[in-house]
């Protein structure tokens, strides 16, 4: 058991032998995903809330399935409907929300460091489902959970991943993982979507699309946001496509076996042709499959961890006693 946090709020700084953990937990829920009966007992008595300040459909349903396929009790929670319109701040509403007797809070915010915030303030274990530009590891370990199922081991490995990274908590979450599972990586994009010395991180950037991906072995498509292309890092989105798009002409270039991964949600024709995304290279339904595994495997090790600190609590009571 190579999990000890009873959180989990970004992959930085993970290691090989914790991913792994994660992961090979996640096997054993896939396997139950296939089941007539896809449910399991583990989690009964434990309530986990959702609280989602953004907006998002695979992210908060599959967390939420996650949870009902584990047996939780879940609460679920949308910004737009709550008290944080009449003025309540976050540490506030979490906090009510804990004092429901909660023992999970799944956050997603538009505010990078949100879920650490949190993790100060409560006693609730925190999973971060994507803070601002910042960190996005459970789409980061569903995507490699996907590579592994059809790669083997990652060591080795290219993962090119293609388009708007400096907006992109998931290509940093995706580095984080990778690189951490021996993986070589390849940015490519327009320089103005590139974050500064972002080859600290041990990838490599380029410009080139043809050199990116030609000897890829999965080549992973960022959604271009268009709610922030305003600020004037792209000429338009049409010249994007023609420099960027992933197309049948440009996979037709690619190894005949590449893995094509998108985390969704698709901007159809924009960075990925239509033709493209539903293809036999296209893994993308089966990355949303696979993220109710991996988060149902984080869940369940992080009651692990929490179990662990009320037995051991409960310990020290009796001994004191
Ligand atoms: N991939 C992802 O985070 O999608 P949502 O924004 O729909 O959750």
């Amino acid at each position: 058991m190579r999990w000890t946090s009873r959180h989990l709020l970004g992959l930085e700084g993970t290691t090989r032998e914790e991913l792994l953990t994660i992961l090979d937990t996640a096997a054993k829920f896939r396997e139950i995903l296939d089941r007539p009966v896809k449910k399991v007992p583990t989690l009964r008595g434990v309530t986990v809330a959702n609280l989602f300040f953004e907006a998002s459909t695979r992210t908060r349903m599959s967390f939420e399935l996650a949870e009902k396929r584990l047996s939780a009790d879940t609460l679920s929670f949308s910004a737009s409907t709550s008290s944080v319109k009449k003025g309540e701040t976050l540490r506030d509403t979490a906090r009510n929300i804990e004092a429901m007797m909660v023992d999970m809070v799944v956050i997603r915010h538009s505010s990078p460091g949100a879920p650490h915030f949190l993790s100060q303030h409560l006693d609730a274990s925190v999973i971060n489902a994507g803070d601002g530009a910042h960190e996005h590891p459970t789409q980061a370990l569903l995507d490699i959970f996907t590579m592994r199922e059809r790669l083997g081991d990652l060591d080795g490995k290219r993962v090119t991943i293609v388009g708007d990274i400096l907006h992109s908590r998931v290509a940093k979450s995706d580095i984080y993982g990778l690189r951490a599972l021996g993986a070589e990586v390849t940015l490519v994009g327009p320089s103005t979507f590139m974050p500064a010395e972002v080859e600290r991180l041990g990838v490599t950037v380029t410009t080139d699309i043809e050199e990116a991906t030609s000897d890829a072995d999965v080549v992973n498509i960022l959604r271009i946001q268009r709610e922030r292309q305003e600020g004037g890092f792209l000429p338009s989105l049409r010249e994007y496509t023609a420099l960027f798009g992933i197309d049948a002409a440009r996979v037709a270039r690619m190894k005949p076996d590449v893995v094509i991964m998108h985390p969704g949600p698709i901007n159809r024709g924009v960075e990925l042709s239509p033709d493209v995304a539903d293809s036999e290279r296209s893994v993308i339904l089966e990355q949303v499959t696979n993220g109710v595994a991996v988060r149902m495997s984080i869940i369940y090790l992080i009651s692990r961890v929490r179990a662990a600190e009320r037995a051991e609590e409960l310990e020290l009571l009796e001994v004191e006693l």
